[in-house]
């Protein structure tokens, strides 16, 4: 078959707590801003978090990359840092940043991106992070 590009995904979830405030803001600015997610003591979700790997099918594997392996990076690598915790609080890689559904796909990736650069052919595509069922974010990186 001649070469072709395929876009893989794989579907993960997590849960987390989380609280939008800006503290360079007046509590009734953050109050105006975030309504009911400026709560003092955070609220939660049920994140799903979509990662998707962009990539020439490998001749020999009639793969872009196994999505076995993108299931165990995100389970093992970095699912664990973010599940039941509570993202202004506890995840080194959110430290002083307002954890917005953009900014937590953002530092997602910036997670996920390096570990990608060890697979041949493909690199990391987009990040879609759910916030709920009906709402969700897309970061494709810092060039798009
Ligand atoms: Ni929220």
């Amino acid at each position: 078959m001649p070469p072709a590009i395929v876009a893989i995904t794989r579907r993960e979830e997590f849960s987390a707590s989380h609280r939008l405030h800006n503290p360079e803001l007046s509590p009734e600015e953050n109050r105006r801003l975030y309504g009911v997610c400026n709560n003092a003591n955070g609220h939660g979700h049920n994140y799903e978090v979509e990662v998707t790997v962009r990539g020439l099918v490998h001749e020999q594997t009639g793969m872009v990359m196994n999505l076995a392996d993108l299931m165990r990076l995100l389970r093992e690598r970095v699912l664990p840092q973010v599940d039941h915790k509570h993202l202004n609080l506890d995840v080194p890689f959110l430290e002083g940043i307002i954890p917005t559904a953009e900014n937590v796909a953002i530092a997602l990736w910036r997670q996920i991106e390096p570990e990608m650069r060890r697979y041949e052919g493909c690199h990391l595509h987009r990040i879609r992070l759910f916030e709920s069922r009906s709402s969700f974010v897309d970061y494709q990186g810092p060039e798009s």
